[in-house]
């Protein structure tokens, strides 16, 4: 049988990410591959006490039909505790949650965006929405970035140029660059976004995962013109398992993104819904983000310091100040992508290369994603001196 798939299937690839996820069954391999939090960070008895306090109190809650914008109790937790202390103003009517953010990002795409359309995204970018908005055949743009992320001058005179619909971003520890975008270049994002009539997707998984710095406002504070969607995940600050998004959006947007859902899953679990609710509704994140901060901590500095010893001299990287990863630039034009096959085959570890994360693949040809969240710190140099050898072996060919 030959299935005839619709364009839209045909235009999805497989994320390069869940391909390494199949290969690292092996116990050997050492990946620095996922975009997985630390699991020692993760909360195991407060999400027992909570898991069995609200199956015990509302189990009658938990199985009956939700609302399609979320359990209430979370949305009001997510203002209360995620979003107002950020300095921004919303209501209820602003809020929807999702089954992980990636359904966010999936449901704003498929409410704003028609085939042609023209959209802005950072270069690099996460794999995973290239995806989502290859599939609709929209025209994506890759803006550049440096160090501080989004060059804002660069979005200007494109937008000038080639009025896009959307501009999609990751502003704090931006996946897979690593960089943070500082508050002058959020705010005058926020203001090209008015004046240049576009959305703007602000993706932040990360921004509440710094282990150094100083807190940076999202651009939605910025946000006179009604024009930016803060999307969260509570994958990376409590569980990815849990699978729990959300969302401030214009009410007009929430409206739609709302109607889009009911005909997607009706609504997300309630159970993970009430459990977030109920961990932010004690207090316990603020702990929590505090407590993970310097696991993170040392897995970044052995990370940065298995580099600098084992990797040779060319290799570019800047330092991050929280989230989960390492974008770094081979030296001598090297091939990433034949790196990453003879590291998980030849010394058995794992890592992506850069291609995925880009609109122009060539654009990533000498870049490789390095995670330092999901593995220990002693693991991690032994993965840096396996990389590193393996560089090195490449650059006598
Ligand atoms: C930038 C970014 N956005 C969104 C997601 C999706 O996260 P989730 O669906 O688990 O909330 C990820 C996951 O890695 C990510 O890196």
């Amino acid at each position: 049988m030959t299935v005839q798939f619709s364009k839209r299937c045909q235009r999805t690839r497989p994320s390069a990410i869940r391909a390494l996820f199949k290969k690292c069954v092996d116990p050997e391999i050492i990946s620095l591959g996922g975009g997985s939090p630390a699991k020692e960070g993760f909360p195991l008895e407060e999400i027992r006490d909570i898991t069995k306090h609200i199956i015990d109190e509302k189990t009658v809650d938990m199985l009956i039909y939700g609302l399609t914008p979320g359990y209430k109790p979370l949305r009001e937790a997510y203002l209360k505790w995620i979003v107002e202390p950020k300095g921004v103003k919303a209501t209820l009517d602003n809020v929807i949650c999702f089954t992980g953010s990636g359904q966010g990002i999936d449901l704003t795409c498929e409410i704003l965006l028609d085939e042609g359309d023209v959209v802005f995204v950072e270069s690099p970018t996460f794999l995973g929405t290239l995806n989502v908005l290859n599939k609709r055949g929209v025209k994506l743009v890759p803006i550049p970035t440096d160090e501080h992320g989004l060059i804002v001058e660069e979005l200007e005179k494109k937008a000038k140029e080639l009025h896009p619909k959307m501009l999609y971003t990751i502003p704090a520890f931006q996946n897979p660059a690593g960089v943070t975008i500082p508050t002058d270049r959020r705010k005058r994002i926020a203001e090209l976004a008015a004046e240049y009539d576009f959305i703007v997707l602000e993706d932040d998984p990360y921004g509440d995962v710094r282990f150094r710095g100083e807190k940076v406002p999202p651009i939605k504070l910025f946000d006179k013109a009604d024009k930016v969607i803060m999307m969260n995940s509570f994958s990376k600050t409590l569980a990815p398992g849990i699978r729990v998004g959300a969302c401030v959006a214009p009410v007009e947007i929430a409206q739609k993104l709302e109607v889009i859902k009911q005909g997607c899953d009706t609504h997300s679990s309630t159970l993970p819904q009430a459990i977030v609710a109920e961990f932010l509704n004690r207090g316990l994140m603020e702990g929590h983000l505090k407590k993970i901060a310097p696991i993170y901590a040392e897995r970044h500095d052995a990370l940065v310091a298995g580099i600098r010893k084992y990797f040779p001299e060319g290799c570019k990287f800047v330092e991050a100040e929280g989230g989960m990863f390492i974008w770094l630039k081979l030296p001598n034009h090297m091939d990433a992508k034949a790196l990453a096959e003879k590291c998980i085959e030849q010394y058995k570890v794992a890592f992506v290369h850069g291609e995925p994360f880009c609109v122009n693949p060539e654009d990533g040809f000498d870049y490789i994603r390095l995670n330092f969240s999901g593995t220990p710190a002693d693991k991690i140099t032994i993965a840096c001196e396996r990389i590193g050898k393996a560089i090195k072996e490449e650059m006598a060919k």
